[in-house]
């Protein structure tokens, strides 16, 4: 009898506790949280956080890469973006400045989410979580990712492309990178996993290659199709070459022969052209030589660093990642 009262009483409050909640989103404010570390966030953001542990932005610090190219680090040049302080600290729009503590969360939720008054932008207002998010939706401006993606133009490219002109094909950083977890379902939020060159699957999708005989004359084109600004973009390592080789009478295999690269070389590599191919650009090549006059392979190759282990004899094969590939006969 007792226990069904009390019960009652619980069950009235729970009711009031969840009508407060859903028309006015809040209960008392929450008291500010001075953040020390992102795996405070784990707790309450479960999902979130598995796929930002999973990305390469939580990699930034630790990548092999990075610390080989970077000397560990010792070049403090390096430190700004990997190691970032948050955006909003340095404004939307602006260059980032690097941090001195838990540099080994790379590009963390801190980073991206904390605003200069500790809060959290989001989509929502809310003082009565831990957190306290706010509705700030200069989050998703492609600016926001610039702080650190526009060093090598990547935001600038975009913005000449025909996925920033408003319209049917508006397209921004976020809607190619931060895919809804479900496209059926907004609210369920936007994956934080942001994959990049290192997912063959989306670079498939930035390209596509093409090859015809015109006049006996072997053809390639590659056109840039899906990526919202140059193909490759931002870090210089990366290359997209294009290769072809003899298909021999006897199926015997033959060495690949390159005859383009797309990249944007390092500073020091002076007198090496950007030939990173814009968004919705087409380029073709013809392939001039007495062994392409019969069936020929024609490829294209992505490489997460530029150098082959023997330039004169690459094997992209061993080396790269195989995009798309065609044959054309004689
Ligand atoms: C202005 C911000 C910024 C600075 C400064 C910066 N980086 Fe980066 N770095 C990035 C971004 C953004 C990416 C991811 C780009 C991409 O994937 O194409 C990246 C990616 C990389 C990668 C590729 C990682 C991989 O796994 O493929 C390497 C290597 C790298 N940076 C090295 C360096 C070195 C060395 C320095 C210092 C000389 C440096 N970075 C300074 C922003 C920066
Ligand atoms: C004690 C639990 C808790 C902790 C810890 C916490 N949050 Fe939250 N956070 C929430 C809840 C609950 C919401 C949803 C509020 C709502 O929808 O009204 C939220 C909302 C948010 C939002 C807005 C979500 C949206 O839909 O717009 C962001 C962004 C956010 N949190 C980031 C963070 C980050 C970053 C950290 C760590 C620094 C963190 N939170 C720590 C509970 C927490
Ligand atoms: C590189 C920047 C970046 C990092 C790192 C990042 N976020 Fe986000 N986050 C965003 C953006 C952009 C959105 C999309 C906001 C929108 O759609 O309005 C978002 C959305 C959210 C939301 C709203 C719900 C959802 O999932 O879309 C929450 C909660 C959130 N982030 C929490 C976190 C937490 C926790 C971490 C760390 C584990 C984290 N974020 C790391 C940029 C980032
Ligand atoms: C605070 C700096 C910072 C911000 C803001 C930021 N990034 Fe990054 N991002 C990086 C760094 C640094 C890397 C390289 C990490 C590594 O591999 O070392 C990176 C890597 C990436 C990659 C490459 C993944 C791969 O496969 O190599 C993608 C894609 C990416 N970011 C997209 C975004 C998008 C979209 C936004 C905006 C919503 C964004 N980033 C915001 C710093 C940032
Ligand atoms: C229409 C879809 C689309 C839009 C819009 C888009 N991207 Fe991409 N992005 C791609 C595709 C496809 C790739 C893989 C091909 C490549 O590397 O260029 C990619 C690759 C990247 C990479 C990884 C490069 C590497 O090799 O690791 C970064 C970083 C990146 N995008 C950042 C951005 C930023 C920042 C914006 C907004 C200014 C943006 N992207 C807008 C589709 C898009």
């Amino acid at each position: 009898m007792k226990l069904r009262i009390v019960l009652g009483v619980g069950v009235a409050a729970l009711g009031a506790w969840a009508l407060a909640a859903i028309f006015t989103r809040s209960e008392a404010p929450a008291a500010p949280v001075a953040w020390q570390s992102s795996q405070q966030c784990v707790a309450c953001h479960a999902e979130e956080a598995r796929e930002w542990t999973g990305s390469w932005h939580a990699q930034a610090w630790t990548d092999v890469e990075v610390r080989k190219l970077s000397n560990d680090f010792s070049n403090a040049d390096c430190i700004d973006c990997h190691a970032p302080q948050p955006i909003f600290e340095t404004g939307i729009g602006n260059r980032v400045l690097p941090r001195t503590t838990r540099r080994v969360e790379g590009v963390d939720c801190i980073a991206c989410h904390q605003m200069q008054d500790g809060r959290m932008a989001g989509t929502v207002q809310n003082d009565g979580v831990a957190c306290r998010p706010v509705a700030q939706r200069e989050l998703v401006r492609p600016e926001a990712c610039g702080g650190c993606h526009n060093q090598h133009g990547t935001v600038d490219q975009w913005k000449a492309s025909r996925f920033a002109q408003p319209g049917p094909e508006f397209r921004d950083c976020i809607a190619c990178h931060m895919p809804y977890r479900d496209p059926g379902d907004p609210s369920k939020g936007r994956d934080h996993t942001m994959h990049g060159g290192h997912d063959l699957e989306l670079v498939r999708g930035a390209v596509t290659l093409t090859a015809r005989r015109e006049n006996g004359v072997a053809r390639v084109a590659i056109e840039n199709v899906g990526a919202g600004h140059n193909f490759p973009t931002d870090e210089r390592s990366r290359a997209a070459d294009v290769f072809w080789r003899p298909v021999a009478a006897d199926g015997a295999p033959q060495l690949w022969r390159k005859i383009y690269r797309f990249r944007n070389p390092y500073r020091f590599e002076v007198g090496e052209p950007n030939t990173e191919l814009p968004a919705g650009q087409k380029l073709e090549i013809a392939i001039d030589d007495a062994d392409a006059r019969g069936a020929i392979e024609v490829a294209l190759f992505f490489k997460l660093t530029p150098y082959y282990e023997d330039p004169a004899r690459p094997d992209p094969e061993r080396e790269c990642s195989l995009v798309h590939s065609a044959r054309i006969e004689p």
